[in-house]
């Protein structure tokens, strides 16, 4: 008997709906057996390795299963009563075989989890292997779970809590049953922006709790921009005048304990601090003549004056030879407080106007008329990624601007760098990977989770407009992008539809080392970052780990994933997580009665 079915019986004299274990992200691989559940006590002997990270791991994903003897909400199977979805096929993920020997005797109850760790010092970096497998053989009573490094155990674990499940008594799980999984992409994550606004370190760990349980291994944290410096320097102690208030700072032991509370759920954090464009706040106070034109005005009306793209202005100085020698004190102070092998030195949306206001610029310019502003961005990549490289094992990420934008850096070395593709979808992912760059993928037409929220800026005379015509003779609000330059919302199926690799020979789709959605925060702060990231995230989790496609048939599974996502959705909420709903809940309650189309294949 199936899990939905089985636990259905028991669970229908409450309820309605039938329920079916359905982990998010989908597993490589699951086979399940057709002997039905079996029971699990609330106490496992466990028997680990000795190691901190794994022991701490097991004991926090085993208090949730206890605590909170979990009732998947959405089922993936169709319900039987419900027209116009018959039971007619199995779950797609899943397969039964037949029961290997009714003559060996079933245990009554689960008693053990056995934990398998190969390597345990395999350190949390880029391409540390994250597989591992769950096995519960039909007649043993032990939970068997392998993994190569303590990273994958700990997503054996997250797995595990999604599939030990309760019964509305007891705790349950389906015997037998065989689980090998793995990522496709290294790089699985999202970005936090935490200098437009503030988010505070307990905001910062729910978005790792929800990083961790969608077994998305990145948080990028863009620490800084013009707006405001958060970061307390050892070295420059002044730079904190641009928090936004004494309490919207992160400590070096803040920042420590994100990391090490990210490292222990294995999450890798990848510092940002961006440069040379986007500086303003924190470096100004340091020396104001390694900022130009931190006081002119932006310019939105003016455009061809402008020297921002979004206020405030501020840019460091690149000829200023003062600049590299405060920027190296800050990266080394910085570089002491993450752990990963990378750090994203920013260079996006580098604007030359900015420039006109620098004496250092203007007569470096002048001394040589061949000079060009591809030159100036050339000047930066030859005296500051020196800088940047001269700590251990260091390897660098850059916007790509520094290589596609104009102004642009005509020779930007390929090895131990990589570069986040934001603008134009897969043209720049082709780009760049013809060209032998390692790409993360970001494009804001599918991926940027601020779009479609409006303009932020003030004082703008496009919204007062007294009519709604109509969409032949769209502006600015109707039919328009009402002021988000990024509209619309990107929605969890515009995320987990989008092939990146699509049409890249295979030596460039090797380039391609995952993804990461931002969130910029110009309109994010604690009150809302939790329901811009979630569920959306979770739908960007299984397309990096598992892909949006089902092994079998090749198609696109977006429709499957909708069950998967909605229950998601409800256990991040039960885990603390402020994800927004995404439907109705009688859509979760009714598998597909909410769907465009009848045709199971429309998405394909
Ligand atoms: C900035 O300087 C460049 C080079 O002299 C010039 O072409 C450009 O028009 C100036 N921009 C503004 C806004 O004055
Ligand atoms: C700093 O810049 C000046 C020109 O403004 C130059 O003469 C000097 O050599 C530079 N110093 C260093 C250390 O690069
Ligand atoms: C990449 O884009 C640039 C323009 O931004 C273009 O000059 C170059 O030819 C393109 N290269 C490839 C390989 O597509
Ligand atoms: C891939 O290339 C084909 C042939 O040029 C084109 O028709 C198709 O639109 C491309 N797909 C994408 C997603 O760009």
């Amino acid at each position: 008997m199936r899990l939905n079915s089985l636990v259905a019986a028991a669970w229908l004299a409450s309820t309605a709906a039938a329920v079916a274990v359905n982990p998010l992200p989908a597993p490589r691989s699951i086979t399940w057996g057709s002997s039905g559940p079996i029971s699990v006590p609330d106490v496992l002997v466990p028997n680990l390795p000795n190691n901190q990270i794994v022991v701490e791991g097991w004991y926090r994903a085993w208090t949730k299963i206890v605590e909170l003897r979990w009732v998947p909400q959405a089922t993936e199977a169709p319900i039987a009563s419900y027209p116009p979805f018959p039971t007619a096929s199995p779950a797609p993920s899943s397969s039964a075989v037949p029961s290997a020997s009714k003559a060996k005797r079933r245990q009554s109850h689960i008693d053990t989890v056995s934990v398998k760790v190969a390597d345990l010092t395999a350190d949390l970096q880029e391409d540390v292997d994250e597989s591992y497998t769950i096995d519960i053989k039909e007649s043993s009573s032990t939970i068997q779970i392998s993994a190569q490094t303590i990273w994958g155990a700990l997503h054996a674990f997250t797995t595990l809590q999604q599939i030990i499940i309760s019964n509305g008594h007891g705790l349950i799980i389906e015997q037998p049953v065989h689980i090998e999984d793995s990522p496709i992409y290294a790089w699985r994550g999202i970005m936090l922006d935490t200098g437009r606004n503030f988010i505070s370190v307990p905001k910062i760990k729910e978005q790792i709790d929800g990083l961790a349980l969608a077994k998305l291994n990145v948080l990028h944290w863009h620490l800084d921009d013009t707006q405001s410096w958060p970061v307390e320097m050892n070295v420059f102690p002044e730079m904190t005048k641009d928090a936004y208030s004494p309490w919207q700072r992160f400590s070096h032991n803040d920042i420590k304990g994100v990391v090490a509370y990210a490292r222990a759920r294995g999450v890798r954090v990848l510092p940002e601090v961006d440069m040379p464009g986007h500086s303003a706040s924190g470096w100004q106070q340091v020396d104001p003549s390694i900022v130009a034109c931190g006081n002119s005005w932006w310019s939105n009306d003016v455009w061809a004056a402008h020297t921002a793209v979004e206020p405030n202005p501020g840019q460091l100085d690149i000829i200023n030879n003062k600049t590299y020698g405060v920027v190296e004190k800050v990266y080394n102070e910085l570089s002491t407080l993450f752990t990963d092998n990378y750090f994203h030195v920013g260079s996006d949306e580098l604007q030359p106007n900015c420039y006109n206001f620098s004496s250092y610029v203007t007569n470096w310019f002048a001394q040589d008329s061949s000079r060009t502003y591809n030159d100036l961005v050339q000047y930066w990549v030859d005296h500051a990624f020196p800088i940047f490289k001269k700590i251990k094992n260091r390897k660098l990420v850059v916007w790509e601007d520094i290589i596609l934008n104009d102004p642009h850096a005509p020779n930007v070395p390929t090895k131990d760098l990589l570069v986040q593709s934001w603008n134009n979808g897969l043209t720049n992912i082709a780009n760049l990977t013809a060209r032998g760059y390692d790409v993360i993928v970001s494009s804001s037409d599918f991926l940027y989770l601020d779009c479609g929220f409006g303009g932020f800026v003030t004082n703008d005379p496009r919204y007062d407009v007294m009519v709604n015509p109509d969409a032949d003779n769209a502006n600015f609000n109707y039919g328009g992008n009402g002021g988000s330059w990024c509209a619309p919302y990107k929605t969890w199926q515009r995320i987990y539809d989008y092939d990146f690799t699509a049409n890249l020979t295979d030596a460039q789709a090797k380039h391609v080392k995952g993804s990461i959605a931002p969130l910029w925060s110009e309109q994010v702060d604690d009150t809302v970052v939790s329901s811009k990231v979630w569920p959306r995230a979770a739908a960007l989790a299984e397309l990096t780990w598992s892909g949006n496609k089902d092994p079998k048939t090749g198609l696109k599974r977006t429709t499957t994933l909708t069950q998967r996502l909605l229950n998601f959705r409800e256990y991040l909420v039960a885990n603390g997580i402020g994800a927004t709903p995404l439907v109705p809940r009688y859509c979760l309650n009714h598998p597909h009665a909410c769907d465009l189309y009848y045709d199971q294949t429309a998405i394909h």
